[in-house]
């Protein structure tokens, strides 16, 4: 078991975070469009001793709802969706160790463009860049990458392994003594201690020598979140950091186990993971406070977001059904996206053939029931994470906002103190890699090593 939880923050660039409703609660901040909102999270968060902040990211907005993009616009649902990666970059700038995380899809991008992206920011950031490994999963994104459809799930996870043989395999051209740099001799670096990349596979061809030397991280870190079976053996695979979403602690201890086991089946050390799920916390300085809050912040759903986001994640029109007409078994058979959605609300319903209102009831999709809520004090809110921890449902948490910044301060100021306190949280940062932060074992930046010699 890992002494400290790992806290790492939700965040999207985007104009409301995965609750859409945030863009409308009235402290929410909306100069979403400017460097200064990102940073301010990054130092918050990086204020509360955070190992990490990371972007989710999807390549397309949700227009799958009425076939159109009109309901998401008017509605502000994760419409605006920029790069992460510049973001990082200028967060990285006006921070010096909270980790950064960014998404990039395997299915659209070339292993080398991926691979080259993060060793860069790697660079900048002095060893804090981690890549979120998806595989993508709507047609909306594949039609803005100019296909016809999404790769489908369980292939698009075998290209994805390919993948990252090849991301890896660039990762470890240069070794870390390579660069030599002697202008007297006029040597630059070894090129014994540089290899070529061939790699010919199913999917990827890639022949060449790598352009960035080894990152101070010796490689960002990896982060995945698959949860199918194909999915949860890729994460585990290849996953240093493991996002989930647990709906209630036993779920949560049981689902830790497995992705322990399927570890121990990979032959690979269960410790070497971090498993953290998605929450959404509520602090307030007294229950009832909290409790206000979160009925606020209830309010700000409509239910046009929980039917854009369906339509986008299980890849069908919900607007072609009325409320309470029941979906066919060929159209649920036809659903693609997040499957583990569908099939929760046929059993949460306990019916077959759900109809439209069950699926924004039982998915909760758009709301911040989607993930666990933990909503009261600072001593409440910390009573709920100590348990997850240590009664091993996960490593750490994933902190969503339900409006931003006051999600993340509120947190910071009031929870991360009584974490710490309690000796479940660190004090500070280890060093400046995200790598030793996050407690992977035997790994010290070379920064650390020289400040301690
Ligand atoms: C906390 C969390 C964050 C995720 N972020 C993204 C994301 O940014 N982009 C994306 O396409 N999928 C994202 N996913 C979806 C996963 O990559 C994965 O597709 C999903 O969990 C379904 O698992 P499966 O592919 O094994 O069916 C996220 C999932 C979780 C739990």
């Amino acid at each position: 078991m890992h002494k400290h939880m790992a806290l790492i923050g939700f965040v999207q660039a985007q104009n409301c975070s995965n609750y859409p409703g945030s863009w409308r609660h009235p402290l929410a901040r909306q100069d979403f469009l400017t460097a200064d909102y990102y940073q301010h999270i990054g130092k918050t968060l990086e204020r509360g001793k955070f190992q990490l902040l990371f972007f989710d990211d999807r390549l397309a907005l949700p227009d799958i709802y009425g076939a159109d993009h009109s309901a998401s616009i008017e509605n502000g649902v994760r419409v605006v969706k920029m790069d992460p990666i510049p973001i990082l970059a200028t967060i990285g700038a006006v921070t010096s160790r909270i980790g950064l995380g960014g998404t990039l899809s395997t299915s659209y991008f070339e292993p080398f463009h991926v691979a080259r992206q993060f060793s860069t920011l790697d660079h900048m950031t002095g060893g804090r860049a981690a890549w979120n490994v998806v595989t993508s999963l709507n047609d909306s994104e594949a039609l803005n990458m100019g296909r016809a459809m999404p790769i489908a799930h369980d292939r698009r996870y075998d290209r994805a392994d390919e993948f990252m043989d090849v991301v890896l395999g660039h990762w470890r051209a240069w070794d870390s003594d390579a660069l030599v740099i002697n202008r007297t001799t006029g040597q630059f670096a070894d090129s014994s201690k540089v290899r070529r990349l061939e790699h010919h596979g199913k999917y990827f061809e890639s022949h060449g020598t790598f352009t960035v030397p080894q990152t101070p991280q010796t490689h960002p870190v990896i982060i995945q979140a698959g949860q199918s079976g194909r999915g949860r053996e890729f994460a585990v695979r290849w996953g240093e950091l493991i996002f989930a979403i647990f709906p209630n602690l036993e779920f949560g201890k049981s689902a830790y186990q497995q992705m322990h086991d399927e570890a121990k089946a990979q032959n690979r050390d269960p410790n070497s993971l971090r498993i953290a799920p998605l929450i959404y916390p509520i602090v307030g300085q007294s229950k009832a406070e909290a409790r206000d809050k979160a009925a606020l912040i209830e309010r700000l759903a409509k239910p046009i977001d929980a039917l854009a986001l369906l339509s986008e994640v299980l890849n069908f029109d919900f607007s072609r059904k009325n409320m309470d007409e029941a979906f066919t078994d060929a159209e649920l058979a036809d659903f693609g996206g997040l499957l583990a959605i569908r099939d929760r609300v046929v059993k949460l319903s306990g019916k077959k053939n759900p109809t439209v209102a069950d699926f924004i009831e039982y998915s909760a999709r758009g709301t911040i029931k989607e993930a666990p809520n933990f909503i009261g004090t600072a001593a409440d809110i910390a009573d709920g994470l100590e348990q997850w921890f240590r009664e091993r449902a996960c490593d750490g948490f994933v902190i969503g906002a339900s409006h931003i910044p006051g999600t993340y301060e509120d947190f910071v100021t009031f929870v991360v103190p009584e974490l710490q306190r309690r000796g479940l949280f660190h004090q500070d940062y280890a060093g400046p890699s995200l790598r030793e932060n996050l407690g992977f074992s035997g790994y010290r930046s070379a920064a650390t090593v020289r400040a301690d010699t």
